[in-house]
């Protein structure tokens, strides 16, 4: 699989096909040998992303026009770690939970680190470590979860169009009109066939 050369992505954002087994959620799960999922990839499963500078997002251009352009008008911050998040073991174990939203889930991590699994189109996992810098949108529709690494810790900008809806549909939920569509604009479709165009 092609890994493009020097995008500067690649310094805040890795992907991998993950392992089978059940040890804590928050190791690595590379396989053995490790199988790297290139960028590309994941933007052919609707997942796009974007590297912006995180000490500078209250003035950051780049984050205003991204925003501009896709229409973020909403926006917050979520702490994830044992002293900042009430209920914080419950609420660990549900992000775990494999489950998809009627809209985007947009995260821009300016602190920490995390792990956003998302499955392909053979559903087998891929990891998305996501570190201080990255910005990825998770589509409407894909079935996906998210942990913290064994840092513990993450702060993220949470993004929306609108008033933000963050309701979970856990799996399975192949009936909702969102998922019909991710599976037609995504797993239907031809590898090679890009839908999204991640720099645009
Ligand atoms: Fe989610």
């Amino acid at each position: 699989m092609g890994v493009p050369f020097n995008d500067p992505r690649e310094e805040v954002i890795e992907a991998w096909y993950m392992d089978d087994n059940d040890e804590d959620q928050r190791l690595s799960h590379h396989r053995e040998p490790k199988e790297y999922v290139s960028l590309d990839h994941l933007s052919e499963l609707g997942v796009i992303s974007w590297r912006l500078n995180a000490d500078n997002y209250e003035t950051d251009q780049d984050l205003k026009k991204i925003r501009e352009e896709r229409g973020y008008s909403y926006m917050d911050f979520c702490e994830v770690c044992p002293e900042k998040l009430p209920n914080y073991e419950e609420k660990i174990k549900n992000f775990f939970e494999e489950h998809l939203h009627t809209d985007e889930e947009i995260r821009y991590c300016v602190a920490g680190s995390g792990y956003f699994d998302v499955r392909d189109r053979n559903d087998k996992w891929i990891r998305v470590w996501v570190k201080k810098g990255a910005m990825i949108v998770l589509p409407a529709g894909i079935y996906h979860r998210f942990t913290l690494d064994t840092n513990n810790y993450i702060k993220a900008m949470r993004l929306f169009v609108g008033d933000p809806v963050w309701t979970p549909f856990n799996r399975p939920h192949d009936h909702l009109p969102a998922r019909e569509e991710y599976i037609k604009g995504f797993v239907m479709k031809e590898v090679g066939d890009h839908a999204v165009n991640a720099a645009a």
